[in-house]
């Protein structure tokens, strides 16, 4: 919840010819500007309740980025799963990145590279032993971000998206 006092704290200052960003946990007061941040950058709409469950699940590896006047003009969230182990016939949890997005006027500046870098520790957390994420095929510029990351393309999913394009199955080990 908004009380807890890890909240506050400031993971990171990124100090721009523009404006200096601060990455810090989401807040339930922040989510209406993180559902704004992703209605303007992705296709892919989610309810409100499903920004909700995630902050209420996955709170230590949703963060967001904030500008000098204190708007979100970035997030990053994620959840755990119990996955089939693609080495054994155990199951094992995977960090699965659910989005990232960060507003036209700020990107190039590392900010999408720092929120994966501070919520990756957090979700290394959960005993996991894989990061996961799907991503549009033609995503030139997250599937760029995901390389310099080390992630790989394990596999296509067909007509992944609702308007039937595909998706890359992206892998990095935790
Ligand atoms: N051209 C080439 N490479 C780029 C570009 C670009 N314009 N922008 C980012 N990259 C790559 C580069 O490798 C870059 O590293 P470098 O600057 O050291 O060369 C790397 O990404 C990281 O750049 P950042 O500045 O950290 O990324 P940024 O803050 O600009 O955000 C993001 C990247 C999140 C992909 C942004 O472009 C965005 O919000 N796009 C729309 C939303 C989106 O597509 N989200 C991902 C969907 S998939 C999912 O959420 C699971
Ligand atoms: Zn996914």
């Amino acid at each position: 919840m908004g009380t807890d006092k890890d909240t506050q704290t400031k993971y990171f200052n990124i100090f721009t010819d523009k404006d200096s960003i601060i990455i810090r946990r989401c807040t339930l007061e922040d989510l209406e500007e993180v559902i704004e941040v992703n209605e303007k950058e992705l296709p892919e709409d989610y309810p409100y309740f499903f920004y909700k469950s995630i902050l209420d699940n996955y709170a230590d590896s949703f963060l967001v980025a904030c500008n000098s006047s204190e708007k979100v003009i970035g997030y990053i969230m994620w959840r755990v799963e119990k996955l089939p182990s693609k080495y054994n016939l155990e199951f094992t949890n995977k960090g699965h990145l659910v989005s990232i997005a960060v507003l036209k006027n700020y990107r190039r500046l590392g900010i999408a590279s720092a929120l994966l870098n501070k919520s990756m520790l957090k979700v290394k957390n959960h005993n996991i032993d894989e990061f996961v994420l799907e991503v549009r095929v033609s995503n030139y510029l997250a599937i760029s971000l995901y390389k310099k990351f080390k992630f790989k393309t394990h596999s296509i999913k067909n007509k992944y998206y609702r308007d039937g394009e595909n998706a890359y199955y992206m892998t990095l080990k935790a």
